[in-house]
Formats: C-alpha cells, structure tokens, sequence
C-alpha cells in the first residue's frame, strides 16, 4: 500500500479515502540541539488534533529518537547533512511522521528493528522499540550508501474536545 515515488514517501492507497488536512514540511541540519527543535516543532503542530497532552509527549519522544539516529547513525554526527521531517494530518485525525535523511543507510532492517540491537555498543538499541510502540504504524524503508525513511502514523480517533497545546 506504501510506495517511494521519487525517493518520497505515498500512501498511494490510502489516499484514495484519507484526504491530507494539514501538512508542514521542515528541513535542517544534522546537529544534536536541533533534535529539540524537531520534536517541538512536531509536537506543536500534532496539538491541533484531538489527543492529550500525554500523546504530544510520545508524539515528540518519536521525533526525537527518529532523529537521533539519522543524527548518529546515518551522518555518523556529521553536522553537514541534512534531515527532512514532513509530517501530515489527515481528515480522518490520523497523524503520519516521515523522517528523511541521505546518510549510510541500514544493511539490515530487520535486525535493526530487533528490541536491543544496536551497532553502537554504547546505545540500548531501544529507539526503533519506543518509536513502535508509541505509534500504530512503522515502516522503514533503507538502502546502504542513500539513507533512510522512517514512516510514522497514529490514529486519533475524535475524543469530542481539544487537548491544550
Ligand atoms: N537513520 C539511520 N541510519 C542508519 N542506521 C540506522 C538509522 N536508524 C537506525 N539505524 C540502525 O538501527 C539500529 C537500531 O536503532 P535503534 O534506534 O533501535 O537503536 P540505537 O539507536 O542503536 O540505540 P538507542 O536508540 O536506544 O540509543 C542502530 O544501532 C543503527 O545501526
Ligand atoms: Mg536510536
């Protein structure tokens, strides 16, 4: 159903019956303090749906650990690069968070994705595990030497009232 059409991601099915209510697209450099930018930035923008202020805080933690590990693993902490967020509302209060970037890519996905592995002895191999169970939807697609997406989508169904930003 998820297709890359020119190294972007479509929800090529899911169009056909989710139409995109708000979008914002943001693009910055590899450097560790704009990890707090990202999620802020994030977090802000997923306060217009209907959701408290507990699923803005694992919106951003998300954010963060999706980020990070373009920061450390696809740039290797090269501060020159560059990572794309964009990130969707659609009419149905779904949320989607795409995170970009042009770094080494992953050589296996699937181990990557296994609770605890990690290539770097000094981190818990935690991040794509949170990234997982906070959200409904993940999807990573990588390829060594051109980088990696990681896709994002949480549902909010309507609760009848609007959290507080
Ligand atoms: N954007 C990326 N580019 C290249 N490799 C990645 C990227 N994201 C994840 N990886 C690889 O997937 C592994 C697992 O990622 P995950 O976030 O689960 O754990 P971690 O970053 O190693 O540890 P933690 O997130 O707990 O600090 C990483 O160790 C790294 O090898
Ligand atoms: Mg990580």
């Amino acid at each position: 159903m998820w297709s890359v059409i020119k190294g972007r991601w479509t929800s090529l099915g899911l169009e056909s019956y989710m139409k995109v209510k708000n979008y914002v697209r943001f693009e910055f450099n590899s450097l560790p303090e704009n990890v707090a930018f990202a999620r802020s930035c994030v977090g802000a923008f997923a306060s217009q749906l209907d959701c408290t202020l507990e699923d803005i805080e694992e919106i951003k933690l998300v954010v963060s650990e999706a980020v990070s590990n373009s920061i450390i693993h696809g740039y290797n902490n090269d501060p020159s690069q560059k990572i794309e967020v964009i990130v969707s509302i659609f009419d149905n209060g779904s949320l989607e968070i795409i995170i970009k970037d042009f770094g080494k890519g992953i050589e296996n996905i699937e181990q990557a994705l296994e609770p605890t592995y990690s290539s770097d002895p000094s981190h818990m191999g935690l991040g794509f595990t949170f990234m997982r169970s906070f959200m409904d939807e993940m999807e990573v697609i990588s390829e060594p030497g051109k980088g990696t997406s990681v896709r994002l989508l949480r549902h909010f169904p309507s609760r009848g009232h609007q959290a507080m930003a």
